[in-house]
């Protein structure tokens, strides 16, 4: 259905749980958050009921995530489920890869057509650094699986971290050279920790992927569901992608909702405003209310953020582990 701007709403994202086996500076704290409990969380069976009545709203596209969404037993299982509603016709996963390879078989045999693998470094030492886990080679082994997995769509995210990761970026972009591997950049976002790093712009990756690649073209076409842009370089099989949500804002094409591990529904990342499905699953409304509800908060999701205003950054009550990024 379109929101009270008229965008036309069909990606719900599916926060999982927000617990982790990595501690990414900009997104969890070194010691971890506290766990929310096993009662907090959503069912399998209440995400299943949820997606459902977000299928009756026009909900086609589901992305699972987390935190990390593979750290939850039998996440394959799940995505069966929702792949099997009747109107959802994707199901896709975001995850840091580190579990990937021993879950990947569950996955697409359930259905799961894509995965993004966030990968911030291709160094052993600056990945433990971020990641505060030593856990490229895992990762590594993630990504490599699911790209010798047939018909099933790949992409890397890599968040923009000067002074942290720039040596890094053109090694990453190469991971789209012999293969067919998109790669993201994407700009730091000041959702949660996030606030305390500045972000590189895509306009500086770009600057120097020309000067290690030649020219770009832009690539024309739909390549997902999320915000990214795409081009291509010459001579390389996969294409590299910006998710620039400072720089260039991409609010006025959002297609998309997003479902907290505890059962908020969010229609805007920055704000706090939205509805608490967990509270009306669990009163036992009946279907026909579950779906008005997904509708209100689609019907009034805002306009855009203000990420880039100081002052509005105080909205935003959520850390990203929680929303699903
Ligand atoms: P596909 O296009 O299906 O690959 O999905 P995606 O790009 O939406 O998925 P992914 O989970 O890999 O998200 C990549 C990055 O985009 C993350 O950093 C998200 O936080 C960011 N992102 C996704 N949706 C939005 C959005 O609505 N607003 C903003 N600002 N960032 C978003
Ligand atoms: N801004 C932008 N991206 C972020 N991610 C986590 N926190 C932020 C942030 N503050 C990324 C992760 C992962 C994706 C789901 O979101 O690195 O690739
Ligand atoms: Fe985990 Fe993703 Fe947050 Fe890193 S960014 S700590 S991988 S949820």
């Amino acid at each position: 259905m379109k929101d009270q701007y008229g965008r036309q709403i069909n990606y719900m994202r599916v926060s999982v749980t927000d617990r982790c086996n990595l501690r990414c500076i900009y997104c969890m704290p070194e010691e971890g958050v506290d766990q929310v409990s096993h009662q907090d969380i959503l069912t399998y069976a209440e995400i299943t009921r949820i997606v459902n009545a977000a299928a009756a709203a026009g909900i086609t596209r589901i992305k699972l995530t987390g935190g990390e969404p593979l750290v939850r037993k039998n996440l394959a299982g799940l995505a069966g489920d929702i792949k099997a509603l009747p109107g959802i016709e994707e199901v896709t996963v975001t995850t840091n890869g580190v579990l990937l390879k021993e879950q990947l078989e569950d996955l697409v045999a359930a259905g799961v057509s894509a995965v993004n693998i966030s990968l911030d470094t291709l160094d052993p030492g600056m990945y433990a650094q971020i990641a505060r886990r030593d856990a490229l080679a895992s990762a590594v082994e993630g990504l490599e699986a699911a790209i010798a997995c047939p018909g099933l769509k790949v992409k890397v995210n890599c968040v923009l971290l000067p002074g942290i990761n720039e040596s890094q970026w053109i090694k990453i972009a190469e991971l789209a050279k012999d293969r067919p591997v998109d790669v993201r950049f994407i700009e730091m976002m000041p959702v949660g920790l996030g606030k305390n790093f500045q972000t590189g712009f895509e306009e500086e990756v770009l600057e120097r992927l020309r000067s290690a690649f030649g020219r770009e073209q832009t690539a024309s076409g739909h390549f997902g569901n999320g915000p990214a842009k795409y081009v291509q370089f010459e001579g390389f099989a996969g294409k590299i992608g910006f998710i620039s949500a400072l720089s260039h804002k991409f609010c006025s094409e959002c297609n998309r909702i997003r479902l907290t591990a505890e059962g908020f529904l969010k229609p805007c990342l920055q704000y706090a405003a939205g509805e608490d499905l967990r509270e009306l699953v669990r009163a036992e409304i009946s279907e026909e209310e579950l779906i008005q509800a997904v509708e209100r908060a689609i019907y009034y999701k805002p306009a855009c953020h203000h990420f880039e205003e100081k002052d509005s950054l105080d909205f935003e009550q959520k850390d990203m582990f929680e929303i699903g990024g």
